[in-house]
């Protein structure tokens, strides 16, 4: 029997409790049960990486994630991403200069996966970035486009962390 369970989930730093069915995924309790439809399924079994969320700071894929999992965790999703004034953040930025994304479906999952990618210090050079980022799928082939975004948010961002040291 399904049971229902109440969780405490931070999203974007703010407080949301759900009562939930204990099957409901991450994902689907963020698409179904909250506003952000960031968030996309691509797929629903952990191969295309269109539901990449930060739980905890980590990459998570949120389909294989149940949300009871995440009770008491941080999450951020996509639309937790720019600063509160709007500002987008580096790997946004970075990601519109280079037409890094066409329909735009992958892109939120590109993006969360970028910026965790760039915090575990894996955007070195190009081939560690296509490596890194090879669990987020692209149809519009977007690729080159994203490296190359990648590439530029991650100098910024470690020549900013470099600057305040
Ligand atoms: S929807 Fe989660 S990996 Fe595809
Ligand atoms: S921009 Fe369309 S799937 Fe990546």
């Amino acid at each position: 029997m399904a049971q229902q369970q109440t969780l405490r989930l931070r999203i974007n730093g703010q407080e949301t409790p759900l009562t939930l069915d204990s099957r409901v995924t991450l994902l689907d309790a963020l698409r179904e049960h909250t506003d952000l439809t960031g968030a996309k399924k691509g797929c629903d079994q952990g191969q295309c990486g269109a539901c990449t969320v930060h739980v905890n700071g980590e990459r998570v894929l949120s389909c294989l994630t149940l949300a009871a999992q995440a009770d008491g965790a941080e999450i951020t999703t996509i639309e937790g991403l720019a600063a509160p004034d709007g500002t987008l953040h580096a790997v946004q930025q970075a990601f519109l200069a280079h037409d890094a994304f066409q329909c735009g479906y992958c892109t939120p999952g590109q993006i969360m996966s970028a910026v965790a990618c760039i915090r575990e210090g894996h955007a070195g050079s190009d081939d560690e970035i296509r490596e890194y980022m090879s669990g987020n799928l692209c149809r519009c082939g977007a690729y080159t486009h994203i490296v190359a975004a990648v590439r530029e948010a991650a100098d910024q961002l470690q020549g900013a962390a470099h600057e305040s040291l």
